[in-house]
């Protein structure tokens, strides 16, 4: 075929996602999805491989959406938007578990994992995660100024609590965040992708197959059992123990830092946060930053399975759709002034850990450790500020979650 008889204008005006944030304002989201985001709360964009799913910016939309059982997480559907050519290269050596699946299935995996995760357990390791937040806050202010806040504090504090509570061992910490972090990249090459995974998949199997020996209080041994009665497979078991130790310890790690260098940038916000004795005001600061920040980005991926009519548009079955938190909560039409980080509005029905059946099963732990993280850290370290000047800090445009690579400090 001759090049003149291709139309490539339609081409051409299709924007490639995911978009980067900007420099200027680096907590806001990418300034190219807002402007899309403000003509129509649904549009077409051009991914890694070509194709050109639905991305959603409206909250409402983003809400009803995600709830409605014709949007799957299948993978393996026709038309499923996949992060990168190293995740697609792997699904099919992938076991299933919650991640990719819906309905009755999706809740059967999502069931073994609600117990240890709800509001009353967690609220009950309150006091470890403070004492695991004070040791290193005292160990902060004994050493040398000026501290790098996401090795000092940010990372150790969720990593240690996602090892206990998983019964995995702290200890192995460098390991299965060296592997964890392949996961999390979007450039991750497909060779990389199979090795991060290759290797977190035999680290949990081997201790699945410990813990059917010795079993301890633990989400690990509880798996081990699930694996031991045939409720599910080994596979599938270390999947979902490798899901929960990327997904519970670097998301935490990230709002940590990043909500502190927000919390420094907006100093009148800082003082708010020190100087109350409510912890309802805490609570409500958390949600606010979660809000603010949506630190998930490049989109959760979904495919239609079935047509779908909203916001005068037909999505088709097959249909790739990216779901982009941090626009929902920057939506003008759901937040007044979003771009005001306001630790008094009411922020909790924000979009920070997804919507519908696949909204975040670690949530209750999220909060709870950083409205104590943050709450003792401005308490404790009252004069804290960054030791180098913003536009030095460098940001996370590569990963899963959205945050900063050190953060350098001093009081
Ligand atoms: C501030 C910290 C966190 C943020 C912002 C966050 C955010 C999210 C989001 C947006 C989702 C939805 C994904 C989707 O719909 O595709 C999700 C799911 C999930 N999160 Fe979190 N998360 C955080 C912490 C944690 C922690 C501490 C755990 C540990 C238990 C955890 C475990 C999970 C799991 C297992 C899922 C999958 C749920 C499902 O598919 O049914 N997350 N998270």
């Amino acid at each position: 075929m001759s090049e003149a008889l291709i139309d490539t204008s339609a081409v051409a005006e299709i924007p490639e996602y995911p978009m980067l944030r900007s420099g200027a304002c680096p907590f806001a989201p990418p300034p190219e999805a807002m402007e899309l985001g403000k003509v129509k709360p649904l549009n077409r964009v051009r991914i890694w491989d070509g194709s050109t799913p639905w991305l959603v910016t409206g909250y409402a939309e983003f809400k009803a959406l995600m709830s409605d059982p014709k949007v799957s997480v299948d993978h393996h559907v026709e038309g499923f938007p996949d992060w990168n050519a190293g995740m697609r290269a792997i699904k099919d050596s992938r076991p299933k578990s919650l991640f990719t699946t819906d309905g009755e299935e999706h809740s059967r995996f999502r069931r073994m994992l609600t117990k240890p995760f709800t509001f009353k357990r967690v609220d009950a390791l309150r006091p470890v995660i403070q004492q695991i937040t004070d040791e290193h806050i005292d160990r902060i202010l004994a050493g040398p100024k000026p501290v790098d806040l996401v090795e000092g504090l940010a990372l150790p504090v969720p990593t240690m609590m996602i090892s206990e509570m998983l019964g995995v061992p702290y200890g192995d910490h460098e390991f299965f965040q060296k592997h964890a972090a392949v996961n999390v990249d979007r450039f991750a090459t497909p060779e990389q992708a199979a090795a991060g995974r290759a290797g977190l998949a035999k680290y949990l199997i081997d201790l699945i197959n410990l813990k059917l020996d010795e079993p301890g209080e633990d989400v690990v041994s509880d798996i081990a059992e699930r694996v031991r009665s045939g409720e599910i497979t080994i596979l599938e078991g270390a999947q979902l123990g490798t899901g929960v130790l990327i997904a519970g310890h670097e998301t935490s790690a990230n709002m940590i830092s990043l909500g502190t260098l927000a919390l420094l940038e907006n100093p009148e916000q800082f003082a708010l946060l020190r100087d109350t004795e409510d912890p309802k005001v805490v609570a409500n600061a958390v949600e606010e930053l979660l809000r603010y920040l949506g630190i998930i980005q490049n989109g959760q991926r979904r495919v239609a399975v079935g047509d779908i009519e909203i916001a005068g548009e037909t999505i088709r079955a097959g249909e790739g759709l990216i779901f982009d938190l941090s626009l929902g909560n920057w939506d003008e039409k759901a937040w007044e002034t979003p771009e005001k980080l306001d630790l008094t509005r009411p922020a909790s029905h924000h979009l920070g850990f997804g919507f519908g059946p696949h909204q975040c099963v670690g949530q209750q732990l999220a909060r709870v450790e950083l409205q104590i993280v943050f709450r003792t850290l401005v308490r404790r370290i009252p004069t804290l500020r960054l030791a180098i000047p913003f536009d030095k800090v460098e940001f996370k445009h590569d990963r899963l979650a959205y945050g900063v690579y050190e953060l350098p400090v001093t009081w």
